[in-house]
């Protein structure tokens, strides 16, 4: 891993570029929503200090190590959600783990759908990160998270007991993978008779 300035990447409707400073009260705003506080593993209850601890201790550091990389996703100028890639070490090429939310203002509408694909797109292109395999992780039931990497190509490959921790509690979770060779389209049929939305989690 090396390395690496934040870059901007835009896409049709959307841009991504690296939260700062002047993002802080917008990040706390959406990450003290209660489907983010739900699905994910952010602090809760989630202060302005939170942001700021993120913007200074896990972007800023994961670039200039390498480690990880986030993205804000900014629609029209204004921040509507985050994307970030956080690394395994090279072995020779590294793996990534995929992350996202959205304010729920944003939600329904391809988004993150659109912001995924450029990142995924860039993080497997040889000229780019040129990862070797992405790989996703939610809670059981987040099917909004799985719709998105569905779309993707991630391949849902297991259902593990306790895989994930939630505020200090074990609880199980969903893997999958994308690998560099892989279609960037679903990988098998929708499951029959499941949500596509997660229960609760709509469009503000
Ligand atoms: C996970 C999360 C980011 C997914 O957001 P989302 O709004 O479902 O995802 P997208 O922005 O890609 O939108 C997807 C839907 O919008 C629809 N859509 C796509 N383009 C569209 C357009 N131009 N106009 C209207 N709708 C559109 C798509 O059809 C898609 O629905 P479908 O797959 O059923 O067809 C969001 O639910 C969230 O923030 N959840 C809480 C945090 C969380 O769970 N994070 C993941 C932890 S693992």
């Amino acid at each position: 891993m090396s390395a690496m300035e934040p870059f901007v990447i835009r896409g049709e409707r959307v841009e991504l570029s690296v939260p700062t400073h002047d993002d802080v009260d917008r990040i706390a705003e959406v990450c003290s929503d209660a489907a983010v506080q739900e699905w994910t593993t952010v602090p809760s209850p989630y202060t302005r200090d939170d942001a700021v601890g993120f913007v200074e201790n896990v972007v800023g550091p994961g670039w200039a190590r390498g480690t990880e990389h986030t993205w804000a996703l900014r629609e029209r100028g204004r921040l509507v959600g985050m994307v970030g890639l956080n690394l395994d070490p090279a072995v020779p090429r590294v793996s990534a783990e995929i992350g996202y939310w959205l304010a729920p203002q944003a939600r329904g509408r391809g988004l993150m759908g659109e912001a995924a694909t450029l990142v995924v797109d860039w993080a497997l292109d040889p000229e780019g990160l040129d990862a070797e395999r992405l790989v996703w992780r939610a809670e059981v039931g987040n099917w909004s998270s799985r719709r998105v990497a569905w779309r993707l190509g991630f391949r849902v490959e297991g259902q593990v007991r306790g895989f994930l921790t939630k505020r200090g509690v074990r609880v199980d979770g969903w893997i999958g993978t994308l690998l560099a060779g892989d279609a960037r389209t679903p990988a098998e049929p929708w499951p029959d008779g499941v949500p596509t939305v997660t229960p609760g989690v709509r469009a503000g």
